[in-house]
């Protein structure tokens, strides 16, 4: 069955500024995503495209809350409707009438499998993040020091071993980092230390 969404426009322009508040988002979460993991990593790649907005393209935190909105709703709909993963969580955005820069960035969260491309910053980093937060908390789980002393080099030897996470998709990170035009190792020091904080009070 096509994931496609059979579109490459989301939401209305009218709605533009107009996101939840974090309770309603927790809130939200609560209600559709059952698996600890799952609401991990939707929370991890939130912070880290929170940290991206305001320390790398100096937004304000209004804005930034809005990359952290996408960030964490990106797989809202994927532990109950897989098969509609995507298509339930951009429409039930564009029903609440949700900023289309936010709806458009889940949206091309995996332009192989929903046919949007990353087009805007948002977009792009949204793509680039999720599969990189990913493959980076799995080796954290693999290491008896977790995050600590976690290095560019150790990821990046973890990611030429094809049999580690082998569902992360290594050719996603590339193709992400060549949207982005950001080096790999960049990001890879970008994620580390930021995920390494967040994770920690998390628990
Ligand atoms: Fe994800």
């Amino acid at each position: 069955m096509s994931m496609h969404l059979g579109r490459t426009t989301f939401g209305d322009i009218a709605n533009q500024g107009n996101v939840l508040s974090r309770a309603a988002v927790m809130q939200w979460i609560t209600d559709w995503v059952i698996n600890p993991r799952l609401q991990l990593h939707m929370f991890q790649v939130g912070e880290l495209m929170r940290c991206w907005a305001s320390e790398k393209l100096n937004l304000s935190e209004a804005d930034a809350w809005k990359w952290e909105m996408a960030g964490i709703l990106h797989d809202a709909d994927w532990d109950q409707w897989p098969d509609s993963h995507c298509r339930k969580i951009v429409e039930a955005l564009e029903e609440k009438q949700i900023d289309p820069e936010i709806i458009r960035a889940i949206a091309s969260h995996g332009h192989v499998h929903f046919g949007v491309e990353p087009e805007t910053a948002m977009d792009k980093m949204l793509y680039a993040f999720d599969e990189l937060s990913g493959f980076v908390h799995a080796y954290s789980l693999m290491r008896p020091g977790g995050y600590a002393d976690m290095d560019v080099k150790g990821v990046k030897k973890r990611l030429k071993d094809k049999a580690f996470a082998a569902g992360v998709s290594r050719e996603d990170i590339r193709d992400a980092c060549e949207r982005a035009q950001i080096e790999l190792d960049e990001l890879i020091q970008f994620i580390i230390p930021r995920q390494a904080a967040f994770t920690a009070n998390q628990s």
